[in-house]
């Protein structure tokens, strides 16, 4: 889906061009058209497939109805091109931003970041996905092509008239009343053969956790694999029942149907947190219809017990040593903060200035306000090392595989490990909980060159 491809030095790049636009869309059965502003009037914009190692450029041109910064997550991108939330498009501008597609296969997705007004943006249809891959999990023999498919999960709220219910004023949560699967009508549904797929699902809510399962019309849930998360594969699968996961993450999962041949199964939501609240409905996700034949049974084979060889966990020498460590909480008036600071005032949000290469060990923790504080960390890829403060530990997958985001629920302390690199500049780091974002949860962290 390249426009283009030039090469430069030798070098071969992709480029894209992508427009934030508006479009009207049915999606609340019943009822009139909804109206959402997205990358080329889809979405979820765009899917991006590419070869790790093989450089992009996306030119962005918003034709949209306010400013707009991309935000390429999961990404290490430079810092000039990461979408920080002040660099913003105005209507009628446009930016090229460069990707240097340098690290494994993952999952990735792309969003607006713009300043006090992601979440809406978001809500509206800016996010799209991004997949990298690489010939070391092509080798695998993972379900492929149509057996492949994203999941993303968000949710909405609908006025009579179709039209989405307005998120502007709000700045505590936002959880909508439908909980929808790459934006289409709640509920859809999915024919799958009996057979392995290979679900990349994303958490694309403003504030809505998920704690995902797959039950059959008997009550029987079908157990799966997990196989990576959102910095790419884990070094061995994790077989699970259900999974927990917030705004920001991604985990990559295969389901297999080739036991539940003619069946419907409902991927269902459990999760209970007093903050979050439920909705008749919000305990389904989608439904998948299982049927009798295989059109094509290739990469349908066992999940291998390695899928990631070089996986490589960050190690620290002083391993307990805590470099940083940021409180999450509400402060007066609906502001949202990290250690007290707000991300408008220029002159206090840098809070960490780790030296180019450093590993460092941070610590999270969520110390106030109603809604969970799902933490993302802009540039890096984190090991979890450990939680505390709740009635939960750490989750298997969790620990499996690297990480950008991580899940932090009231009262809960976590640690990650990570390398600060390979770029020095300034980055964001942030509450996903994109109402606290956009109330001020989110500093700046500043990777410091090295002297020479
Ligand atoms: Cu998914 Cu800083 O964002
Ligand atoms: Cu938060």
């Amino acid at each position: 889906m390249p426009q283009f491809t030039e090469v430069v030095n030798g070098v071969p790049i992709d480029y894209y061009e992508m427009t934030i636009e508006s479009f009207d869309i049915a999606l609340f059965p019943g009822h009139g058209l909804t109206s959402l502003v997205g990358y080329n009037g889809t979405a979820p914009g765009p899917t991006f497939r590419v070869e790790n190692g093989r450089e992009t450029v996306v030119r962005v041109l918003n034709h949209g109805n306010r400013t707009a910064a991309m935000h390429l997550h999961g990404m290490s991108s430079h810092a000039v091109w990461d979408g920080w939330a002040a660099d913003e498009l105005e209507i009628g501008q446009y930016k090229d931003y460069y990707y240097p597609n340098n690290e494994g296969s993952r999952t990735i997705w792309y969003h607006d970041h713009a300043e006090r007004h992601t979440a809406v943006d978001a809500y509206e249809g800016q996010s799209g996905v991004y997949i990298i891959y690489d010939p070391a999990e092509d080798s695998l023999g993972l379900p492929s092509g149509k057996y492949d498919i994203p999941l993303c999960l968000s949710d909405k709220t609908y006025q009579d008239n179709g039209q989405l219910v307005s998120i502007e004023d709000i700045d505590l949560n936002f959880v909508g009343e439908f909980i929808q699967v790459n934006e289409q009508q709640p509920w859809p549904y999915l024919e799958v053969e009996p057979r392995k797929y290979r679900f990349r699902l994303y958490d694309m809510s403003v504030s809505r956790p998920y704690d995902l399962y797959i039950v059959d019309e008997d009550a029987n849930w079908l157990e799966f694999q997990v196989i990576g998360s959102d910095s790419g594969l884990f070094g061995h699968p994790v077989a699970t029942n259900d999974l927990t996961m917030a705004m920001g993450e991604r985990y990559d999962s295969v389901v297999d149907f080739s036991g539940v041949k003619g069946r419907n199964l409902t991927f269902a939501n459990k999760l209970q947190n007093p903050a979050i609240e439920d909705f008749e409905n919000t305990d389904k996700v989608m439904r998948f219809v299982v049927g009798h034949e295989v059109s094509d049974d290739s990469n349908n084979s066992a999940v291998p017990d390695t899928l990631n060889a070089n996986l490589e966990l960050p190690r620290k020498q002083n391993s307990t040593k805590v470099d940083q460590a940021f409180n999450f909480q509400m402060g007066g008036d609906a502001t949202w903060t990290i250690n007290g600071v707000a991300f408008s005032d220029p002159n206090a949000r840098v809070l960490a200035k780790p030296p180019q290469g450093a590993i460092e060990l941070w610590e999270l923790r969520h110390t106030g306000g109603p809604g969970v504080h799902p933490v993302h960390i802009h540039l890096v890829n984190m090991q979890i090392v450990s939680r505390s403060g709740g009635p939960r530990g750490l989750l298997p997958y969790e620990t499996a595989g690297l990480k950008d985001t991580v899940f932090l629920q009231p009262g809960e302390v976590v640690h990650v490990l990570a390398y600060y690199g390979p770029w020095n500049g300034l980055y964001m780091f942030h509450c996903h909980n994109l109402v606290h974002e956009d109330h001020e949860m989110m500093a700046a962290f500043n990777v410091t060159r090295l002297e020479e």
